[in-house]
C-alpha cells in the first residue's frame, strides 16, 4: 500500500479538492439533504468560492495516495473544521487531517482552544470518535441538515 501524504492545498489543485468532495457528498451525505440543501452546499464547496475563502485565512490539508487526493479537510479561520471528506474510508485518513490541520492552525493561533464543525448526520459519530462533542440539537438552515460540535484542544503552551 502507498504511503499517504499529508500537506497543503496549493493553489490550482481547488477544481480537483472540489471534485473529490462532490463525489463523496453524492455517495454518502445528499440522501440526508432537499434539493435547497444540495444546492446551498454547492454554493459553498465550489473551487471558486474555496479559492476566495483561501484569501481569508483560510487552508486546505489534503491526504494524496498515489498522485490522488483521497481526503481534505478545509480549515477557516479563527477555529472552523468547514469541510472534511475522505474517499478512502476507515483508515484514518481523517483523524489525521483533523491532527495536521491543528498543527497548522496553531502554528498562526498557538493560543488556539477549540475547534468547531457543523457536521453532518452522517459523520457525528465520526467526529464524536475523533473528540467532539455536541454543543446543540441537529438544526436545518437553508436545507442543510447540521448537528453543532466542538472539540476542546489544550493550549499548546499551557
Ligand atoms: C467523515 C469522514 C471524513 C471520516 O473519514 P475516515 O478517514 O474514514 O475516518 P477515520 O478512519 O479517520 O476514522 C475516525 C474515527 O471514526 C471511526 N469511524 C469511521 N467511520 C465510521 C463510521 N461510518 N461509523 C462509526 N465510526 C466510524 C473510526 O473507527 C475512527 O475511530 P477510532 O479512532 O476510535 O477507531 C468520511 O466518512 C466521509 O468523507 N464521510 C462523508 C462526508 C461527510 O459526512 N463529511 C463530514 C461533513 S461535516
Amino acid at each position: 500500500m502507498a504511503p499517504i501524504i499529508y500537506r497543503e492545498m496549493v493553489p490550482g489543485e481547488e477544481q480537483v479538492v472540489c471534485d473529490m468532495v462532490t463525489q463523496v457528498f453524492n455517495e454518502f451525505v445528499a440522501s440526508d439533504y432537499g434539493q435547497d440543501g444540495i444546492e446551498e452546499f454547492f454554493r459553498f464547496a465550489n473551487p471558486e468560492a474555496m479559492k476566495e475563502r483561501m484569501q481569508s485565512n483560510g487552508f486546505v490539508t489534503v491526504a494524496v495516495e498515489n498522485d490522488t487526493i483521497v481526503g481534505m479537510l478545509e480549515f477557516f479561520s479563527p477555529n472552523i473544521v468547514a469541510l472534511l471528506f475522505v474517499t478512502v474510508r476507515h483508515r484514518g485518513i481523517a483523524k489525521k487531517l483533523l491532527a495536521q490541520s491543528i498543527d497548522k492552525a496553531r502554528t498562526s493561533n498557538p493560543s488556539l482552544s477549540k475547534l468547531i464543525a457543523h457536521s453532518s448526520p452522517y459523520a457525528q459519530p465520526i467526529y464524536q470518535k475523533m473528540g467532539f462533542s455536541n454543543t446543540g440539537n441537529a438544526t436545518t438552515e437553508n436545507g442543510i441538515t447540521y448537528i453543532p460540535m466542538e472539540l476542546s484542544l489544550e493550549r499548546k503552551n499551557a
